[in-house]
Order: structure tokens, then C-alpha cells, then sequence
């Protein structure tokens, strides 16, 4: 399907796979979770250099399905900091027209970090300078797995004709429904893979794997990384 070119050098929708927190920690003989709290403060770096370059659509992967796995203390750790940052940080939200949204399975979170979200979710919801969106819980395979599931609900009840399922159809029925693709995906800390994440999404999207940590990662590696973007040729197929 023809996809418009980008007409723009600044990308619309930046996500980023916030990875190396805890090899930064260990670079500093401090526990793992140290690691992610200096990651909060590369989070509101980033944010605010976003909303500064003019992106309207900023996605951070902060938790997958598979991180589940890690020990309970980590996750735990994880789950504190998060609920923290959440209820710090909504006025600063609010005051920069900040809208936080999530993706993933958020019915996995605990109840309170759950019912922090909900709230900043809600009192952000009319913000239109910068959609902050969360991957918490999230995986690309579930995802897809899950509209699926929704679109053979549909097609069993008798509202979805098969023979009219579109790629359309299927975007509408992800996490990501009524949000641009992403045009830029970063990778922090040098890892060439995508780990399930937004799979479906980045089809088309530019790449740069910078070997910073998240901790350590500014204003001027998201600079550089934009100056990157903006000098692809995005042909989308084309010539
Ligand atoms: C990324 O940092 C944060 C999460 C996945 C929650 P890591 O915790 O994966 O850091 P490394 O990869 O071990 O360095
Ligand atoms: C990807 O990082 C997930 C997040 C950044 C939240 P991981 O550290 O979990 O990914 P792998 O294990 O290196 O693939
Ligand atoms: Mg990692």
C-alpha cells in the first residue's frame, strides 16, 4: 500500500528502546535499580527535547512482556519508580500540554501503579503539544495476537466481513489505533534488535542504534539522532 513521503525532516512519532540501564549500574558498581532511576532522568530529557524539536508523537519502551521474567525485586523496583514518576510528574505534564498515554497489557500492572496511570491518563487527555506514550507491558506478538482475537470476535457476531479486512482494519484494531506509525526508532545502548517491540509499527520507520545508555543518553544524542533522521532518503519502496 503507497505511503506518503515524509514531507518533514523533523519525524512526527519518535519511539525509543530505552535499553541499558543496568549495564550502566554495574559500570558503576551500583545495584540494577539505581540504573533505572538515572533512566527517569534521561526520560525527562528526552521528553523535553522532544516537545523543544517539535515532535508531536513520543513512544518509550519502559517495560515488555518478557520483562516480567526478571527477578521480583527488579520488577518490583520497576513497577515503585514508575508509579513514583507518574504522580511527580503529572503537573509538570499538565503545565508542558503533555498527553500520557500506554500501550501493552495494562490489566498485568499492579492495581496502584494501574490507578495512578488511569488518573494521569484522564487528567491528560485533552493535551495536544506532545503525546507521551508508554509501552508498559507491552509486546508486539500480543498485540497482534490480540487483534485477532477482536477482529474474529467481530467476524463471528456477524460485523466483520472477512473479504473487506484491510491493513487499515488491522492497525485499527492495535494498541497504537489513531497514532501515527513511528518514522524514527532509536535503540540505546547498542543492541541490533528490536525484542518485540511495535513490530507491525516500524515497517517503514528509520533506525539508529546509538551505543550510549539510556542513563547517560541527552538532549544532544536525541539532537544527533534527529540530524541522522533528517539526512535518510526515505524511499518507501519507491525509487
Ligand atoms: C532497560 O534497561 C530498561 C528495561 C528493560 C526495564 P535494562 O534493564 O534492560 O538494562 P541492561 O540491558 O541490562 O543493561
Ligand atoms: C527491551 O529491552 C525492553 C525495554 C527497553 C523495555 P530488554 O533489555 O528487555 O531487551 P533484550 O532482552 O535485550 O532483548
Ligand atoms: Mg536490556
Amino acid at each position: 500500500m503507497a505511503k506518503e513521503k515524509s514531507v518533514t525532516a523533523i519525524p512526527q512519532h519518535v519511539a525509543i528502546i530505552m535499553d541499558g540501564n543496568g549495564r550502566w549500574a554495574k559500570k558503576h558498581h551500583l545495584p540494577r535499580l539505581s540504573g533505572h532511576e538515572a533512566g527517569r532522568k534521561s526520560v525527562k530529557r528526552v521528553v523535553q527535547a522532544a516537545i523543544d524539536h517539535g515532535v508531536r508523537y513520543l513512544t518509550l519502551y519502559a517495560f515488555s512482556v518478557e520483562n516480567w521474567q526478571r527477578p521480583r525485586e527488579e520488577v518490583q523496583g520497576l513497577m515503585g519508580l514508575l508509579r513514583g514518576v507518574i504522580r511527580e510528574e503529572l503537573s509538570e505534564m499538565s503545565k508542558e500540554g503533555i498527553r500520557l498515554r500506554t500501550i501493552g497489557r495494562r490489566q498485568d500492572l499492579p492495581e496502584a501503579v494501574r490507578e495512578e496511570l488511569e488518573s494521569a491518563i484522564e487528567k491528560t487527555k485533552g493535551h495536544t503539544k506532545l503525546d507521551l506514550i508508554l509501552a508498559l507491558s507491552y509486546g508486539s506478538r500480543v498485540e497482534i495476537t490480540e487483534a485477532m482475537q477482536g477482529m474474529a470476535r467481530e467476524v463471528k457476531a456477524g460485523k466483520l466481513d472477512p473479504d473487506q479486512i484491510r491493513e487499515e482494519t488491522v492497525a485499527e484494531h492495535l494498541y497504537t489505533h489513531g497514532i501515527p506509525d513511528p518514522d524514527l526508532l532509536i535503540r540505546t545502548s547498542g543492541e541490533m534488535r528490536i525484542s518485540n517491540f511495535m513490530l507491525w509499527q516500524i515497517s517503514y520507520a528509520e533506525i539508529v542504534v546509538t551505543p550510549v545508555l539510556w542513563p547517560d543518553f541527552g538532549e544532544e544524542d536525541f539532537a544527533k539522532a534527529l540530524a541522522d533522521y533528517a539526512a535518510r532518503d526515505r524511499r518507501f519502496g519507491g525509487i
